[in-house]
């Protein structure tokens, strides 16, 4: 038996230094939410100021969750999200660093004023001007994550583009998907990505892409790595050569609160990935407040967010709220593992980064390599630590809180999603008594409810799914192109709320623990990913019968992915094929889909009406025999005895 009594405390106040100075402390959150939930118009038409407006807004909330759904935040307001982020700096922050550039390798970095920055954006925005991109029109951006990323984005904002950023990492045929969805008529990609020193090739997936998007008609290509591109004359135009050729004054359109700012393609549990649309002045005011309060920012901070702008973190929380807020914001090209284990630690102490928001699955893997590399630095600079993308394991907690940040700094543990446009829930750091492995309390204005499965509202200490009885400026307005897929996956599950899909159980505190999805997404790494979509991918290639796909734990990357495949008739299972599959889905969606483990399976366990149990496959996969449950609905039982047999002897 182990004596040792447990010393680890399991509530971490926040430190004194940093309550002291913190924007709210613990009886200014009470406060501020209690006002924010008890007369919302009041506190976000005090809040809403914190932008500029170019006509200030009168009306502040027109919502309604039921019926047909509509979401209206400050919507006789006028605006300009790249003049918010550029310009209304420039009166006294004109020479400071917007956006420092760290690249993948570490010789390489560089820091961007915000003059630097008007100028930069301006000269693209009047790029896709000559090329023809108006107000309302789709521009996709297929870039790594160098400042043009940024300026691209901004670039679309000034001019009343939408952009759609798609992840470096998918391949051709998601890029070819989610051009066709939103009827881009302009890429921005590069020549050839780099990543841990390894080359990725955009324009080469670009170009393959794009002889299956016969409306887009322009791509424009930065120079990234100046490697060898093939060019379609009329279509090709090098971004340097083009902003070289345009002024450097661009005004900004005067856009109306409600007018979109974005797309970006997420996956959810049925059909091809969605895109969530976010609007102009709600989506600015929210990613901004919680900028400044969830991160404590203070004007002067280094800040990074090590995520991809491809991802909606990126969006928010690299160039939205920073640059709103007129912080100076890290941008990071490279992987935490390149040159060396040491190399996040390196960089925060190479540009004195006080605030440090990542990923539990970085977090987890950089663990496994033990306290020195972290110790060999300094970390001095860091002042707040904070988590995003998947329940983080209170292990991984306490070393972070330990070992990154010398018992110092307070961990947010922020909880949100692509559809919220910001964080949710989240400590905030020196108001919020943290608990490891919790996202705490709701931000100011949102409104977690729990109900069970019929939908019946669970009071006090409790566990079911996560919803949200009412709005936050943040929320994504529909789903572009499909305003009826949106209500029909957010709104009619649980009659009247905004249902996340997932599963959560609220303390004695009120504190609330994400549980993980409880619908067929699966949480690979932080990155999401639906298993229809996987599954689909399985089923084109043409030896594949039948697949069902679902999560299992990770040590690493928290979900694994787990495919059940069913091969044609006279097909015969080998590790020739199994790499075949693996290679096959790689290229169908991109590497953040490869499978972890295929399992071939004779049959798949069904409902006497055909429907796949993929609560009996997740109990497979994570090798949990006998909790299998009721298999007396099934058409054919023995078909899980194979199964598990198959899973036992594959170890
Ligand atoms: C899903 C949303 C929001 C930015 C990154 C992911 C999971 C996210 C947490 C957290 C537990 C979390 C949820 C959510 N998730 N943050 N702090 N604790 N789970 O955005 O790709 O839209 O994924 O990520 O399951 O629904 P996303």
């Amino acid at each position: 038996m182990n004596t040792t009594p447990n010393t680890t405390p399991s509530t971490f106040p926040p430190p004194e230094a940093v309550a002291k100075s913190a924007w709210v402390d613990a009886e200014g959150y009470a406060r501020m939410y209690e006002q924010s939930v008890k007369d919302p118009e009041a506190f976000w038409g005090e809040h809403g100021k914190r932008i500029d407006w170019m006509r200030p807004y009168t009306k502040i909330k027109d919502v309604s969750f039921t019926g047909d759904v509509h979401i209206r935040w400050f919507f006789d307001g006028t605006l300009n999200v790249s003049a918010n982020c550029i310009d209304r700096h420039l009166a006294d922050k004109a020479d400071q660093t917007a956006i420092i550039w760290e690249g993948d390798n570490p010789a390489e970095s560089k820091h961007i004023t915000y003059r630097e920055l008007h100028e930069q954006v301006c000269r693209l925005a009047n790029v896709l001007k000559a090329k023809g991109v108006k107000k309302g029109d789709r521009v996709t951006i297929y870039l790594p994550m160098i400042p043009e990323a940024a300026y691209a984005m901004l670039a679309c904002a000034r001019i009343g583009a939408m952009h759609s950023i798609v992840f470096g990492g998918f391949s051709p045929d998601s890029l070819r998907d989610r051009l066709v969805d939103c009827d881009s008529h302009l890429l921005i990609t590069a020549d050839e990505g780099l990543r841990g020193g390894r080359k990725v090739p955009l324009k080469k997936n670009a170009d393959e892409a794009l002889k299956e998007s016969p409306n887009v008609k322009t791509q424009i290509v930065v120079r990234r790595t100046g490697g060898e591109v093939a060019w379609t004359e009329g279509r090709d135009f090098w971004y340097d050569e083009e902003i070289a050729k345009v002024s450097a004054d661009c005004p900004p359109e005067e856009m109306s609160a409600e007018d979109p700012l974005f797309i970006l393609y997420t996956s959810g549990s049925t059909g091809k990935p969605k895109g969530v649309l976010h609007t102009t002045g709600g989506y600015l005011v929210y990613a901004s407040m919680t900028h400044q309060y969830v991160f404590d920012y203070k004007p002067g901070e280094v800040y990074w967010c090590t995520a991809d702008v491809g991802w909606v973190t990126g969006h928010s929380y690299i160039v939205y709220g920073p640059l709103a807020n007129g912080a100076t914001t890290l941008m990071f090209e490279g992987i935490p593992n390149y040159p060396s284990v040491s190399r996040f630690w390196e960089v925060i102490d190479k540009h004195n980064v006080s605030i440090f928001y990542t990923a539990p699955t970085a977090i987890r893997a950089l663990m496994r390599e033990g306290e020195a590399p972290v110790k060999k630095t300094s970390r001095k600079s860091l002042r707040i630590l904070g988590s995003v993308g998947e329940p983080i394991n209170p292990e991984a907690w306490l070393w972070y809180h330990k070992v990154v940040g010398d018992e110092r700094c307070p961990i947010v543990d922020t909880f949100w999603q692509t559809e919220t446009g910001g964080i949710l829930i989240s400590p905030l750091p020196g108001a919020t008594t943290a608990k490891p492995g919790s996202a705490t309390l709701p931000f100011f204005g949102v409104q977690p409810v729990v109900v069970d499965n019929d939908g019946k509202l669970l009071e006090g200490e409790t566990e079911g799914n996560l919803c949200m009885a009412d709005s936050w400026p943040g929320q994504m307005r529909t789903v572009f192109g499909d305003h009826a897929r949106f209500v029909q996956t957010y709104f009619s599950t649980f009659e009247g709320k905004y249902f996340t899909g997932d599963g959560c159980r609220r303390d004695a505190d009120g504190y609330y623990w994400i549980t993980g999805r409880v619908d067929d997404v699966i949480n690979v790494s932080g990155h999401r990913m639906g298993t229809a979509e996987i599954e689909s991918a399985l089923v084109a290639h043409p030896k594949v019968a039948e697949a069902a796909v679902v999560g299992y734990p990770h040590d690493l990357k928290g979900q694994g992915i787990y495919a059940y495949v069913t091969l044609n008739a006279g097909e015969h299972p080998s590790d020739e094929l199994r790499k075949e599959l693996v290679t096959w889905v790689r290229k169908e969606i991109g590497p953040i889909a490869t499978p972890d483990l295929i399992q071939w399976a004779p049959g798949l366990p069904k409902t006497r009406s055909g429907k796949i149990m993929r609560r009996i496959l997740r109990k497979i996969a994570a090798n949990e025999h006998e909790a299998l449950g009721d298999t007396s609905t099934l058409a054919d039982p023995n078909v899980v005895t194979e199964l598990v047999d198959n899973r036992m002897n594959h170890g």
